[in-house]
């Protein structure tokens, strides 16, 4: 049995009664009633209340990707696009409730919504997984080795498709997707399209302003020095959360 499919296997089996009761507490839930119901400008859905989150390393110490290019990457790119979603989430509050708006006017406003929604996520994923040593553990390199065949062949179709994207835009993603229990390197050429039913483990930006102030148009030797900086242990983590959310899928009726 493969790395991933024993993990599954034991997750589940240890996971059967926890999943039970969560059943039962879903079961449980009433519908609220009218009179609960809150404001859009207060509903989850629409609150402006998203936070630009610290880096958790010190930019100062990685391996070839300068101070000055990380904060200038986290505070105008990720932290403009944090600011950006909270004022058309006001704006789409606000919009909701003129009834004379055409439906096509409001649709403008979420494609943004959907953009920046994808931006600080990519962006939060992207910083997380920055900030280690380089070096996957055992149980990674078990995974890539189940799913690719090899590290190196993982290694390979990575790299490659982040040198692909280089002069233009987008992102490298390692995903695992829950719908097929497949762990694969995706390539995504904005934010507003990624594989479905997939959760990101590991993200590589290959925006220009990821890489242009220290090494111009050489994306390739952005992609030796992000290698050399990915954080695997944060990577492990998300593969276990992963896991646990694919147990859920296979075993909580989700398809
Ligand atoms: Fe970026």
């Amino acid at each position: 049995m493969s790395e991933i499919s024993r993990r599954e296997f034991l997750a589940v089996t240890t996971s059967a009664v926890a999943l039970t009761a969560l059943a039962s507490e879903a079961a449980a839930v009433e519908v609220l009633p009218e009179s609960n119901a809150v404001s859009p400008s207060v509903a989850s859905a629409f609150a402006a209340n998203h936070e630009i989150k610290p880096l958790a390393f010190d930019p100062a110490k990685l391996d070839g990707l300068s101070e000055k290019m990380m904060r200038s990457h986290w505070e105008n790119n990720y932290g403009g696009s944090v600011k950006a979603l909270n004022a058309v989430k006001q704006k789409l509050a606000a919009m909701l409730d003129d009834d004379s708006l055409p439906a096509y006017i409001y649709n403008d406003l979420k494609r943004e919504h959907l953009m920046r929604t994808g931006s600080v996520v990519l962006h939060e994923l992207y910083f997380g997984n920055l900030g280690g040593t380089g070096k996957p553990d055992t149980a990674i390199q078990k995974s890539l080795i189940d799913a690719f065949g090899s590290v190196e062949a993982w290694d390979k179709e990575f790299r490659r498709m982040g040198v692909g994207l280089g002069g233009g835009s987008g992102w490298v993603v390692l995903g695992y997707n829950l719908h097929n229990g497949l762990l694969e390197n995706y390539w995504q050429w904005d934010h507003l399209h990624a594989p479905s039913s997939t959760l990101p483990l590991l993200v590589m930006d290959m925006y220009e302003h990821s890489y242009q102030m220290d090494y111009g148009a050489a994306a390739a030797k952005y992609v030796d020095a992000f290698f050399r900086n990915i954080n695997w242990e944060s990577v492990s983590t998300r593969l276990e959360k992963v896991l646990k959310a694919r147990v859920v899928w296979l075993t909580g009726g989700i398809r």
